[in-house]
């Protein structure tokens, strides 16, 4: 008797990880985002690397990525070492029709931002819902600020996002702390983020404010994973 396997289709966060996996080529100088789409994407080039003996090296944005890829075998290197990367994959909570971003859901948003300015190419992998037509209409922005004079910092940001700052949280009730060592302000937009241009501007010019999770310019390629199983891919025109 012949049983066919069943298989189930990945996930929208993996189908668009596995596919990102496919752009990679052997020798490239990767960045490596930030989350759970990225560690779908870590796990299918890593097995790229042992099907195929593809050879990577990559700057992780985080601790977490960094600690991901010891345990999958994929080499690490930083940008001091490797200052020019080919490509850069990473995954974000909203992507705007003019491939705006933001990022931040995992608190990686200032290396990410760097890594993501350092490279030749980014491809970003999302998960379905997460292309929006307004930013900030699903999701807060995370804004990093130093945590000396914090509270004063929340104030003037708070006063650029309709009072909405909010110093992020542990589920101990402590300031979340980014790998900087900073804390994260979420901001709720409860009708979207107007004009995000002007808003990055206005939010980079407060003092405290290390980092907007805005992206800007930093998107040519997405890689959107549908409930499926299937991607669709939107290159930036
Ligand atoms: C981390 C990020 C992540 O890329 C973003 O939060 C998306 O995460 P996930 O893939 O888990 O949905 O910006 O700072």
């Amino acid at each position: 008797m012949i049983v066919a396997k069943m298989t189930t289709p990945p996930s929208s966060k993996q189908a668009a990880g596995i596919e990102a996996a496919r752009h990679v080529v052997d020798g490239m100088k990767l960045g490596l985002g930030t989350g759970s789409t990225v560690a779908y994407f870590l796990d299918a080039l890593a097995a790229r690397m042992r099907q195929e003996g593809l050879s990577v090296t990559g700057v992780p944005t985080s601790q977490q990525t960094a600690a991901k890829c010891r345990e999958l075998g994929i080499d690490l290197t930083d940008l001091e070492t490797t200052p020019e990367l080919d490509l850069v994959v990473d995954g974000a909570d909203e992507v705007d029709t003019d491939f705006r971003l933001i990022k931040g859901g995992g608190g990686a948003l200032l290396r990410e931002k760097i890594v993501a300015a350092a490279a030749s190419k980014v491809i970003i992998i999302v998960g379905a819902n997460k292309m929006v037509k307004r930013l900030g209409s699903t999701f807060l922005l995370p804004v990093e600020i130093v945590p000396f004079g914090y509270t004063a910092t929340r104030a003037r940001v708070s006063a650029l996002t309709e009072g909405s700052a909010y110093v992020r949280l542990t589920e101990a009730g402590e300031p979340f702390v980014t790998d900087n060592g900073n804390f994260i302000l979420d901001c709720r937009f409860p009708r979207g983020i107007e004009d995000p241009d002007s808003l990055h501007a206005a939010l980079s010019q407060v003092p405290g404010v290390v980092e907007v999770g805005i992206f800007l310019n930093l998107c040519d390629l997405v890689i959107e994973g549908q409930d499926d199983g299937t991607v669709t891919t939107h290159p930036r025109a």
